[in-house]
């Protein structure tokens, strides 16, 4: 049995304006008329042996959430109410020990609520792949090529590289998350560091001692918070003073670069994160000059610019490498280099508040 379970708990903080943390990207329609969580699990169709997901997100969200798993006929899907963000080690564990209740060697398939992938048959080949790797008792990873030295992502180092559709699940002999960019820069160099992808494969059963051996605490709030859960309405709501002492950690961090059992399925599916504007604007459409105009605007002799504008019409001279993202109570304007800083302007908002 595959269990999805699906993170949708993020805030998406280097998508502000348009991302906020009552109406995060996920539960957003950034492209196409179905929002990030429903083309998540939409492109699940077709893969055998799958059970009903689990989603793990904040219990802000419990409505809109439900709402849209409704809306794509998802009736059946657990939901689990975060009532504080911990990252995604406890978010993690609270799903395995859900999916312990169905059926303790499950195997979970961990996708985030926010990626973009373009070639859905390619990407369900590696998950089968992925999944008789974790069938057999690894935590399996997919790796994708990377483009450049990012330092959004974290990096997974395999002996060997391959892109081969038909390749073997690859030993990863060093996982480092979030490198700076000299490190980063010196991976793209190397040639065998691929990108993790932020997805992951694992028996719940395994994922569990595995977690317990790394990073215990997260386990043990984990438990206990999911032990004290009340159901409410159709929702599994955990308890709140013992989830908020679980250490606040993400699974790459807690597990991942920890661990001596990780493997890498190799993924070159077209996936992308949206995890900001610059990869939002490399995902969009773009005239000769490498601009984006998404809405109402006008142009004359920019480049490299993207322009998000839906209420409101937005004209641009001359300009090079911006971000001008328009909404009806906030306008970003960057620099594309400072895409990963945007967060620092919610900071500096909730100073002044
Ligand atoms: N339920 C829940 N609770 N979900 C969460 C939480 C939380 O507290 N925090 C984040 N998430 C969700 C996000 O909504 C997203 O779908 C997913 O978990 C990953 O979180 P991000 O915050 O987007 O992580 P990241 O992008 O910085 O890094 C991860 O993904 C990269 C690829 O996109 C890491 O796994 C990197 O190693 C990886 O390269
Ligand atoms: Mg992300």
């Amino acid at each position: 049995m595959i269990i999805p379970v699906i993170l949708a708990g993020g805030s998406g903080s280097r998508l502000w304006p348009l991302s906020r943390h009552h109406y995060p990207k996920q539960l957003l329609k950034l492209f196409g008329d179905k929002t990030m969580l429903q083309q998540t699990l939409l492109r699940l169709q077709g893969l055998e042996d799958m059970a009903a997901p689990i989603v793990v997100c904040n219990e802000a969200h419990r409505f809109m959430v439900a709402e849209q798993l409704l809306e794509i006929d998802m009736h059946d899907a657990v939901i689990l109410l975060e009532p504080v963000a911990r990252n995604t080690a406890p978010a993690l564990a609270l799903a395995a020990i859900q999916a312990q209740q169905a059926d303790p060697t499950a195997v979970l398939l961990v996708l985030s609520a926010d990626h973009m992938i373009r070639e859905v048959d390619v990407f369900l080949q590696a998950v089968r792949k992925a999944v008789s790797g974790a069938k057999q008792g690894a935590l399996v990873t997919f790796g994708v090529q990377p483009s450049h030295a990012e330092t959004g992502y974290g990096y997974i180092k395999t002996a060997t590289t391959t892109l081969s559709s038909d390749s073997a699940l690859l030993a990863v002999e060093k996982f480092v998350e979030k490198p700076n960019l000299a490190t980063a820069e010196a991976y793209l160099q190397a040639g065998c560091y691929y990108w993790n992808s932020g997805m992951f494969v694992f028996r719940g059963d395994v994922f569990l001692d595995e977690l317990k051996a790394q990073s215990p605490e997260v386990v043990q709030y984990a438990e206990s918070a999911h032990r004290l859960a009340v159901k409410d309405l159709d929702f599994i709501r955990v308890d709140k003073k013992t989830f908020a002492q679980a250490p606040n950690i993400s699974i790459d961090y807690a597990l991942m670069e920890k661990s001596n059992n990780v493997s890498c399925v190799p993924l070159d599916a077209g996936w992308s994160d949206v995890g900001d504007w610059r990869s939002f604007s490399e995902l969009s459409e773009k005239d000769a000059e490498g601009n984006s105009f998404i809405g109402d605007s006008i142009d004359i002799s920019s480049t490299n610019t993207l322009v998000f504008s839906r209420d409101k019409l937005v004209a641009t001279l001359g300009v090079n490498n911006l971000m001008i993202i328009n909404t009806p109570d906030a306008v970003l304007i960057a620099d594309k280099s400072r895409a990963q800083d945007v967060k620092s302007v919610i900071s500096h908002i909730e100073q002044q508040q």
